[in-house]
């Protein structure tokens, strides 16, 4: 009963969670994943920081470039950005990434990216993945990669993206990461 008050002041004020669908046990919304962009990021080689605490290693990797296009905007990566990933013996990945991503209007907009994941599967897998040769040609349902995603920016155009929140799907390809970012609603 609470929730019907919920959705109505939700519609006033920002129009999303109109027809969200509630839990029935406790009649919250349940989130929901909207497909909302795709990115390509250009990778230099891994240096590898040696090892960590547990027999993890620990791997910096820094981002050259890059594409994205979202359904409110679409641009380039900036040069500069990374990832701090460390790996566990069982060659799990912890992801750790932040870098710029730069609109293509004619002034451009700056906006902040972080994103935070798990590289996870069967060892075998992992294994094929950290090979630079046979990593192309591993299938990226045979492992989970998954971000979370979040951003800021100061440029008034683009002020949503501080209060989004999303997930993403991503895979290893050449010198490559691709994923695809599912708004949560
Ligand atoms: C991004 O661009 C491709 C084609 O260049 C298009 O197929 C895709 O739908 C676009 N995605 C979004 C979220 O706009
Ligand atoms: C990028 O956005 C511009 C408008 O700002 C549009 O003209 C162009 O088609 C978009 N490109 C892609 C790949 O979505
Ligand atoms: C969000 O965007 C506005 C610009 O419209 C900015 O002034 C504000 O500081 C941003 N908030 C955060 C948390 O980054």
């Amino acid at each position: 009963m609470v929730s019907k008050a919920f959705i109505v002041g939700g519609l006033a004020a920002v129009a999303t969670p109109a027809l969200a669908v509630l839990d029935p046990t406790s009649g919250l919304p349940i989130p929901t994943l909207t497909k909302d962009f795709h990115l390509e990021c250009d990778l230099n080689p891994k240096l590898g920081l040696g090892s960590g605490p547990g027999d993890t290693l620990w791997n910096w990797i820094s981002f050259t470039g890059g594409v994205w296009n979202a359904t409110w905007g679409n641009g380039t990566i900036e040069l500069g950005g990374h990832d701090y990933q460390y790996v566990l013996p069982e060659l799990a990945a912890k992801l750790d990434t932040r870098y710029l991503l730069k609109t293509s209007d004619a002034t451009p907009a700056y906006i902040q990216i972080k994103t935070d994941g798990w590289r996870t599967g069967p060892p075998e897998v992992l294994r094929d993945l950290n090979d630079p040769v046979k990593a192309d040609s591993v299938d990226p349902s045979l492992y989970k990669f998954r971000l979370y995603i979040n951003m800021n920016t100061g440029d008034p155009r683009y002020n949503h993206v501080n209060t989004t929140m999303w997930v993403a799907s991503g895979m290893r390809k050449g010198a490559k990461v691709i994923y695809d970012a599912y708004q949560i609603g």
